[in-house]
């Protein structure tokens, strides 16, 4: 039984069994990129296309190299290099890519919604690299990876999850994995950045930190989003810092060996102190490495559908 779908749109959409699928296709892929020679065959003739309307380090990287591990042809569309700047629409670009017998689209958009609309119109396989305020599937699927490697399972550990829920889709795509799998689920935000319908989904709402640390056995902070601030949900980046920063002082309000994550990019002293983000605990260039590794079982399952 494979994976019986076209595209990786959310977390929302996948079940417990496809998780599942995907952690474990990923496994040997971790022992791949750990070769001298780090590339195998699976992908040989596939063409997998990176269209990225938003900036990324991590996850654009992370495709490519994946990809090229697995042997298939990488191309990286740069939209302010193409004729998107000349008016040409998502769709009709994507349409284009598409008929040059892309296999795969891997699509960041700032557009919520963007990945399912493109789903729908084309026949490669898309898979969402973050959209919007929406979900980022494949970086919770990292996560998974990573707290299943260093814990050695995910169910019945607590997670608590930091920071700037309205604008995250790292956190959604988490809380939906991480309930899945079994977790106890802690979301921790000043009142202003949780959305109304979070309560619902399966998670415990704290706004005090320090009382949402006891018992947790996993970390994870989130990115203080400046970029997409429209109007002052905090009284100042200090204040914020204060009450929702991870230091070395909270760290011991939660349990012994607690792993500390965070998707990245960091701001060092606002969400995460320094010696936190570099600690024996922080697994934070764990999740990195585990990302191409997750990245080639998800497109190695993917083109087995091709
Ligand atoms: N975690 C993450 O999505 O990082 P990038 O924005 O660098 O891709």
């Amino acid at each position: 039984m494979g994976l019986k779908r076209k595209d990786i749109l959310s977390i929302a959409s996948l079940s417990v069994d496809e998780i599942n699928m995907i952690l474990e296709a990923s496994e040997p892929f971790k022992e791949v990129s750990g070769r001298e020679i780090k590339k195998v065959p699976a992908l040989r003739g596939k063409t997998v296309v990176n269209l990225f309307f938003e900036p990324s380090t991590r996850t654009r990287t992370s495709f490519e190299l994946a990809a090229k591990r697995l042997s298939a042809d990488v191309i990286n569309f740069s939209p302010s290099s193409s004729s998107i700047v000349k008016g040409e629409t998502l769709l009709d670009t994507a349409k284009n890519i598409e008929s040059m017998q892309a296999d795969i689209i891997v699509l960041r958009h700032s557009s919520s919604g963007a990945a399912e609309t493109l789903g729908r119109a084309v026949r490669s396989s898309v898979i969402n690299a973050g959209d919007g305020w929406h979900e980022h599937p494949t970086q919770a699927l990292l996560d998974l990876f990573t707290i299943k490697e260093k814990k050695g399972g995910i169910s019945g550990l607590g997670v608590v999850i930091v920071g700037d829920l309205a604008h995250s889709r790292v956190a959604r795509s988490n809380i939906h994995g991480l309930v899945k799998m079994g977790a106890r689920v802690r979301v921790v935000s000043p009142p202003t950045m949780v959305p109304p319908f979070f309560d619902q989904l399966g998670v415990e709402v704290y706004h005090s930190f320090d009382e949402a640390l006891p018992g947790m056995d996993v970390i994870i902070m989130l990115r203080l989003q400046l970029e997409r601030q429209g109007w002052a949900l905090f009284p100042s980046i200090r204040e914020y810092s204060r009450l929702y920063g991870l230091t070395a002082e909270r760290v011991q309000l939660a349990k012994p060996n607690v792993l500390i994550m965070h998707p990245g990019p960091l701001n060092r002293g606002v969400e995460i102190a320094p010696e936190v983000a570099d600690s024996h605990g922080s697994v934070i260039l764990d999740q990195v490495t585990n990302g191409v590794a997750v990245r080639m079982g998800l497109m190695y399952l993917l083109s087995e559908l091709n």
